[in-house]
């Protein structure tokens, strides 16, 4: 599907953002390993998340749509051998989580996914598995991977990447190790699966960057699940550059894991409120209301990249309408996402007419420019990339046509629909 992206006068009104991706993921594989029935309210139903519903059905869970925005999952007293290989799809949450689930049971299973997902490293999840006594067939540590069941035993980990994906995976698989799990990173990742392991009753220990885990079950739960930051920053830096503009997202999660936007928005001198905070399911919710803002350059690196790593081609395009130079360093795992990133930004931005310099690790942006846009651009299916050309189309003085829009789907089905509310 092709669409075409341009001016707008100006962004108002209240909307609600889907679930959010990461949480939702973690409720449906961790509901899998309880015995019995758990409700999860407001779930995503991207793609990418209906590949892990889809997966834990096939390991044996019954699965209900009680609504739109609930379902029940009923998980038998352990998962069963699913009868054919399981398909992540898109999704490299749903592989690296999945395979640390999976390397301790006693059942072989294979997991495989579309081409992008066949070219993502998986390395970093099966070298620390193997050290747990876990047994794998791969080529090259890339998809498609046979897990073959092994009895394992808890290790220290000191992970050279600061990884949610890979802190978890290490986590899950410790849930069925012997002894204890210790995982430790160089800086704080997003912590949705400590929180959730809390929440649901299992051996944790959580000390700053240190997590250890000991063998346990997971007590069934009713999880409700808030909106997500990561879809919310496509709107927030909408509303930031399009002049007039004044929105605001409701029950979005601020988890201080995942709200390094909103620090570095507010270092840019972003007109940002916070509203309304609150707890729901142990992850910080708020109101979020954003005004049209003269925006500042700056530098974002260190421990600041995974606490926004996913909004970081969102970020370069608010750079392109702040005054000055922007400097995004640290951020070379950007190059393992759905689509190489920093490429993959750098070739659209310019394309509208931005001054983007591409690092291996970043970008330097020089702002303010006026976007001359007047170009078609595709979006290297990858979900993240569609959206972000779509909000620098809203700033550029001719329509840009973006190809292939349809890979918004794997995160958030419903962006061109909530977007349109807000013209
Ligand atoms: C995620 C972790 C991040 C993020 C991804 C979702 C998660 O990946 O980019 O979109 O849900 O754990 P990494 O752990 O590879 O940084």
């Amino acid at each position: 599907m092709d669409i075409i992206s341009s001016k707008k006068p100006g962004l108002k009104g209240r909307i609600e953002i889907p679930a959010d991706k990461s949480i939702t993921h973690r409720a449906f594989m961790f509901s899998a390993l309880t015995k019995g029935k758990n409700i999860i309210t407001n779930y995503s139903k991207g793609a990418d998340c209906m590949s892990t519903l889809k997966i834990i059905r096939q390991l044996g869970c019954e699965v209900e749509f009680i609504n739109d925005k609930q379902l029940i999952i009923n998980a038998k007293n352990a998962l069963i051998k699913p009868l054919s290989p399981l398909d992540c799809g898109n999704s490299g949450t749903t592989t690296r989580l999945m395979a640390g689930m999976l390397a301790g049971q006693k059942f072989n299973t294979e997991l495989f996914g579309d081409e992008s997902l066949s070219l993502r490293p998986m390395k970093r999840i099966i070298e620390p598995l193997e050290l747990m006594g876990a047994k794998f067939e791969h080529n090259n540590y890339k998809l498609p991977i046979k897990i073959s069941g092994q009895n394992l035993n808890g290790i220290t980990y000191n992970s050279p990447l600061s990884s949610a994906q890979v802190k978890s995976c290490i986590l899950l698989a410790g849930l069925f190790a012997n002894g204890k799990t210790t995982f430790i990173e160089p800086y704080k990742s997003r912590n949705h699966t400590e929180l959730m392991f809390e929440y649901m009753n299992a051996d944790i220990q959580i000390k700053g960057n240190e997590i250890t885990v000991s063998k346990s079950e997971l007590s069934p739960s009713a999880i409700t699940i808030c909106g997500d930051i990561s879809s919310a920053a496509f709107f927030i830096i909408a509303a930031l550059i399009t002049e007039n503009s004044d929105i605001t997202l409701k029950n979005i999660g601020i988890n201080e894991t995942r709200t390094g936007i909103i620090d570095i928005l507010k270092q840019m001198n972003a007109n940002i409120e916070i509203l309304n905070e609150k707890t729901v399911s142990n992850e910080k919710v708020a109101d979020i209301r954003v005004k049209y803002s003269d925006l500042k350059a700056t530098t974002i690196e260190g421990s600041q990249i995974p606490r926004l790593i996913d909004e970081i081609p969102i970020i370069a395009v608010a750079a392109t309408q702040a005054a000055g130079t922007t400097i995004i360093k640290n951020a070379q795992d950007l190059r393992n996402k759905e689509a190489d990133r920093i490429s993959a930004v750098t070739e659209f931005l310019k394309n509208m007419g931005a001054d983007i310099e591409e690092k291996q690790d970043g970008f330097i942006i020089n702002g303010k420019t006026k976007l001359k846009g007047n170009c078609e651009t595709d979006t290297k299916h990858d979900h993240r990339i569609a959206m972000s050309a779509f909000v620098a189309g809203l700033v550029c003085e001719k329509p840009v046509k973006i190809k292939e829009f349809e890979w918004v789907n794997i995160s958030f089905p419903e962006f061109l629909t909530l977007m349109e509310k807000l013209y």
